[in-house]
């Protein structure tokens, strides 16, 4: 069998779990490794500060993306497949922000454009939707999409204060580099807009929609609203209307007992609601080598299919704010 050349763009929390879960796959090798500083890392691979040792070499065939922002992750992605390399990423902000784009560009180059990490970590939730869960209309898709706040929440429920479970989610690799983008909702409202964009093929602005993060949850609030048999979490929210898409995260209020109050950790939940019925899917939505997973699987999907089937059409519909309809805390 044919041996996969990847090039490697960032080696933190996810970056070393894809270099572990690669270990598993004598076909696939890493051919270079790009950090900000190789002096960082104490380390076997082949490391580089030079993204031109990637992007100009011709023997690496994927590009994975790790390294997380918009610049210069997009330059590279776009280089990349213009250059004849497929790109797989757990970019979400990059996917949120460029999808479309970079879609279009795989299919103009034949490459593949895979992102399966973006949204819910280890969770096979993107390729469910763009496929399985597509055959009949999708009415909503709604979960708890990052893992750092369901996590902190859980742990103030048990006592821990906000500052030490935000820092203990940081020491863990689940929140993002800057942990504003996850305890202000700006994670979970680009996870949302990747799941609205291929629940309902319409790729919405996240600026656009009501976004709120748990930064006023106190951990008074939780012990107060436990006692009479409720609790929060960070819930993000899509609906196909008529002529725009609903779209809203906050902090809500749920019955004890709830599958969202079930979660542990960095565990994510996402129900998809279609004329089908509706489908959960729940598990890892944050960590190095769970998100590896979903990176390998794309990995595996580029390596095993012919990236040129029929392109999905995204249309540009207006955003609707639906928060006034849940009890948001
Ligand atoms: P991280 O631990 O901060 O690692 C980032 C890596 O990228 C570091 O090795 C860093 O190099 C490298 N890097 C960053 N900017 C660079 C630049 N301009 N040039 C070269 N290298 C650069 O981040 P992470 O948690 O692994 O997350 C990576 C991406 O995956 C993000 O998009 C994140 O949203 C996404 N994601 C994360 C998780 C998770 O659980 N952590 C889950 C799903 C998706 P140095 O080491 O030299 O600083
Ligand atoms: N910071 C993100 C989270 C990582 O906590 O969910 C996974 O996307």
């Amino acid at each position: 069998m044919k041996t996969t050349h990847i090039g490697l763009l960032g080696l933190g929390t996810v970056g070393k779990g894809v270099v572990e879960a690669l270990s598993h796959q004598n076909t696939v090798v890493i051919d270079k490794v790009l950090v900000r500083d190789v002096t960082h890392h104490h380390s076997n691979l082949p490391l580089t500060t030079d993204i031109h040792e990637i992007l100009d070499n011709p023997d690496i065939d994927i590009v994975v993306e790790v390294m997380g922002g918009i610049d210069p992750a997009y330059e590279y992605l776009a280089t990349a497949l213009q250059k004849g390399k497929s790109v797989v990423t757990a970019n979400k902000e990059v996917v949120a922000r460029f999808g479309p784009k970079l879609m279009a560009m795989a299919r103009e180059h034949r490459q593949g454009f895979l992102f399966e990490a973006s949204v819910g970590g280890g969770m096979p939730i993107l390729d469910a939707l763009t496929w399985h869960l597509n055959a009949t209309p999708i009415h909503a898709v709604e979960g708890v999409v990052n893992g750092t706040t369901n996590f902190i929440l859980d742990q103030m429920e048990q006592g821990m204060d906000y500052q030490a479970a935000l820092q203990r989610a940081q020491a863990l690799g689940f929140a993002e580099q800057d942990p504003s983008a996850d305890v202000d909702g700006w994670d979970s409202a680009r996870k949302l807009s990747i799941l609205a964009g291929l629940a309902f093929h319409s790729w919405i602005d996240a600026e656009n929609g009501y976004v709120k993060g748990i930064t006023e949850v106190r951990a008074a609030h939780l012990h107060r609203l436990k006692e009479m048999g409720f609790g929060v979490r960070l819930v993000a929210r899509a609906e196909r209307h008529p002529s725009s898409i609903g779209f809203v995260v906050a902090p809500t209020v749920y019955p004890l007992g709830h599958r969202y109050l079930k979660l542990a950790g960095s565990q994510n939940a996402i129900g998809i609601f279609s004329d089908a019925g509706t489908t959960w899917i729940e598990g890892p939505g944050a960590g190095g080598l769970a998100t590896a997973t979903s990176i390998v699987s794309d990995i595996q999907r580029i390596r095993f299919s012919v990236p040129d089937r029929d392109p999905i059409q995204f249309e540009s519909l207006p955003v609707e704010n639906i928060n006034d309809a849940y009890l948001i805390f």
